[in-house]
């Protein structure tokens, strides 16, 4: 294919401000498909991407539009998903950066565009939802103008709803977005940058030919693992998966290789010719790594075996998370399962139950704590009842920081900058993007914003604050494990560890909120919380009176002496064993307090 007729973009945007609007009317103006067939927000294609009105995984579509063939890169907008951006953004030459109008510059705008800089993309800014009445195109011209960089008279203004400025959209593309480079005749390159599992095609592969070109029949090899495979198919999304003869330097489709795990399709790897290798893989490879970490437990009437089975499948589907089994005391047999952020742990969690069929409790998500030993060792630290019992081998606990970024009103800035001090946070910028709108910039603990922060940041700022965040390293922080005990038992699916100055106060509110949550027993519950074995906060639950004898009328003595008796001894049983019985928010309790 001639290489000056292809062009290769991607939309980009904070969430909700219209991608999936504007990738439907594109495909709707260009013919791809026509309005009866469009279906809301056709490039969302899982049940589940649809109800929640969010994009988790990119697609790649070929649109035919003039003597031209345009691939449209989908991406998702969650900060979680962050990667998977990056590396839709490297197949690509441009990429739209949709801002709402009535919103203006948001911080997942910035985060992304900083994305796009970074590959050298060419950026067309496009202001969306111009139909609103509360739209303030000119505002976001400016700021545009300030915040990025980017001219303001460069920006298209538009409506995905009501299809304005899509014509002119398409002609920018053609126009300002230079066509790939790419040699056809060289070894296979292909960019993997997003992978999915089909029940005929096995795992599929969508990829940006760099080089060369794929055809069936061909063998191929995953540099990072050096797997070889057979191609059985290529082929695009036009927007129907579309089989074609082959792909070749400069375009975007998919690769079938009878792949039975999509975990050998890696994104961000390069695929080659294994009888022809590159020598140089695309660069910028890294494999995804979890951050956040819970355990998995089949609740009662599951069997751990059907969890494990659930998932098995589950990870067919999803290459970005792991888990090894692990036992709990509390809880019995399960998993530890690692999540890229807590909106990926919600999705797998909501998942399983309703496409896998079996039902779980999660406990407290956790990030992963570097624990230095005094024998030099360093242990990664998954689970907080990893943490040694006895802390005279530790030298020192890490944990993981992220640079978080704050777009916020101004009127919001003083509860803002509470909120971050609060949750540890280092200011390292302030300054403003326009005379209403503050940017700011902290360091903070990971495990603070997974605590309870994008809640805490949308109330304190009527829900005006947006803010993304990106990882930037391991620090050395004073902390403690706080152990929760119920009835003298430690209860590991409820410990977590937490910086010594919140010690006391995070115990304090665990077991008052534990007291809520916990259902009146027959018999009194204690809970307590401590570090180590100090107990540091503590509380009871009185027991239910259960009054076993009200239905023995009057005089039957011995009756009555009978079940009182039945009585202790069940008060016995349950008491030996400690069986209180936890509800499900009794482990999600540890991320309600700060
Ligand atoms: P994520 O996939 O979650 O990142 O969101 P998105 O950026 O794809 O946004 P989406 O297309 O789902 O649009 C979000 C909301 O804005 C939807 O309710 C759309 O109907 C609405 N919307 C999109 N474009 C326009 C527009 O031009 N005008 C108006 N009035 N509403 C729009």
């Amino acid at each position: 294919m001639d290489l000056s007729k292809i062009r290769n973009f991607s939309i980009i945007a904070h969430v909700d401000h219209g991608k999936s609007t504007l990738a439907d009317r594109i495909l709707e103006f260009t013919g791809m498909v026509s309005r009866r067939e469009l279906r809301e927000q056709m490039l969302d294609t899982l049940d589940i991407e649809r109800e929640r009105g969010i994009t988790i995984k990119l697609q790649a579509v070929k649109i035919k539009y003039k003597d031209y063939t345009l691939h449209l890169i989908d991406t998702p907008g969650h900060v979680d998903f962050s990667y998977e951006v990056s590396r839709a953004l490297a197949a690509c030459e441009g990429a739209l950066l949709l801002v709402d109008a009535t919103q203006g510059i948001q911080a997942q705008t910035v985060a992304n565009f900083w994305k796009a800089v970074e590959q050298d993309l060419v950026i067309i800014p496009v202001i969306n939802k111009i139909d609103l009445p509360s739209a303030d195109p000119e505002r976001v011209k400016r700021q545009i103008e300030e915040v990025l960089g980017i001219p303001g008279d460069e920006a298209i203004l538009a409506s995905a709803k009501e299809g304005i400025g899509i014509e002119e959209i398409l002609k920018a593309i053609i126009e300002r977005i230079p066509p790939p480079k790419g040699d056809p005749k060289a070894p296979l390159k292909a960019l993997i940058f997003d992978s999915y599992y089909d029940p005929y095609r096995g795992a599929v592969a969508f990829v940006r030919i760099v080089d060369g070109e794929v055809r069936p029949g061909m063998k191929i090899r995953l540099f990072s693992t050096g797997k070889e495979f057979e191609v059985t198919e290529v082929g695009a999304q036009m927007p129907k998966m579309t089989k074609l003869e082959k792909l070749s330097a400069g375009e975007v489709g998919y690769i079938a290789a009878s792949i039975k795990d999509v975990r050998d399709i890696r994104i961000g790897d390069t695929i080659t010719d294994a009888k022809n290798p590159a020598k140089e893989p695309v660069p910028g490879f890294r494999p995804v790594k979890p951050m956040v970490f819970a355990g998995i437990y089949p609740s009662e009437g599951y069997t751990y075996e059907e969890l494990r089975d659930a998932l098995e499948k589950y990870a067919i589907n999803d290459a970005a998370i792991v888990y090894e089994p692990e036992t709990s005391p509390a809880l019995g047999l399960g998993f530890r399962v690692g999540f890229l952020g807590l909106l990926h742990m919600e999705i797998v969690q909501e998942r399983l139950e309703r496409e896998y069929g079996v039902s779980i409790v999660t406990t407290a998500p956790s990030v992963v704590y570097r624990v230095r030993l005094k024998n030099g060792q360093v242990k990664e630290i998954k689970n907080p009842s990893e943490l040694p019992e006895n802390m005279g081998l530790v030298e020192a606990i890490e944990e993981p920081y992220v640079l978080v970024t704050i777009i916020v009103p101004k009127d919001f800035v003083g509860n803002v900058i509470n909120l971050c001090q609060e949750k540890r946070g280092i200011q390292k910028r302030f300054l403003y993007l326009d005379p209403n709108t503050a940017m700011l910039e902290y360091e903070m603990p990971l495990s603070e914003i997974i605590m309870d922060f994008h809640d805490k940041i949308k109330g304190v700022s009527k829900g005006y604050a947006s803010y993304d965040y990106e990882f930037i390293g391991y620090r050395e922080e004073d902390l403690v494990k706080l152990t929760v005990f119920i009835n003298n038992e430690p209860v590991d699916a409820l410990s977590f560890i937490v910086h010594r100055d919140k010690a006391y106060r995070r115990a304090r509110q665990i077991v008052e909120k534990l007291k809520e949550v916990v259902p009146r027993q027959l018999f009194e519950v204690k809970v307590q919380a401590g570090i180590g074995n100090r107990i540091i906060a503590s509380e009871r639950i009185p027991p239910l009176r259960a009054n076993v004898t009200a239905k023995c009328y009057g005089g039957d003595v011995t009756r009555k002496k009978k079940l009182l008796e039945k009585q202790k001894e069940g008060k016995k049983r349950l008491k030996q064993f400690g069986k209180v019985e936890l509800p499900q928010e009794a482990f999600l309790t540890v991320l309600k307090v700060d």
